[in-house]
């Protein structure tokens, strides 16, 4: 069994579709085992985007990423990143297949509506950042 991180992000929050988007998750079958709501400080978003620290939109995606909480969540199942991100579709909304939560929500490359590990290993980078062991449940 293979663990994902899923977030949704301020455009999410704020079109208030928190509900339809874990309600798609469970529809594909995939089991949550971590969900709350969390406040990303710049520290965490300096750890969490390293790798994007010197790009020209890392500003004004940090900026973005504090608008709101976020809900942060932890999904199981066989395969659950790739199954994850056929779900969500590619970075950029405007590409996403319309059957898709960024192709049915997003608007653009960064307010995307949903984050998703992109591997198992950054999965357990990622739940390690935000999450407890005793917060964990499977
Ligand atoms: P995500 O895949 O969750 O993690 C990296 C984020 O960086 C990505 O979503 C986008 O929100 C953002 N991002 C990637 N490329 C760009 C870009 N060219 N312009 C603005 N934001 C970007």
């Amino acid at each position: 069994m293979e663990k994902t991180v899923v977030l949704i992000k301020p455009d999410g929050m704020k079109k208030k579709i928190v509900g339809k988007i874990i309600d798609r998750f469970e529809r594909e079958g995939l089991e949550f085992i971590g969900l709350k709501l969390i406040n990303l400080t710049q520290e965490i978003l300096d750890t969490w985007y390293v790798h994007h620290k010197d790009k020209p939109f890392f500003q004004d995606l940090s900026h973005f990423m504090k608008e709101t909480p976020v809900v942060a969540m932890v999904l199981k199942s066989e395969n659950a990143v790739n199954r994850v991100r056929s779900v969500i579709g590619p970075t950029d909304s405007q590409k996403a297949p319309p059957d898709s939560i960024r192709g049915q929500h997003g608007e653009d490359v960064q307010r995307n509506v949903v984050h998703a590990s992109d591997a198992p290993e950054r999965a357990e980078f990622e739940i390690k950042l935000l999450f407890k062991s005793s917060e964990i449940y499977g």
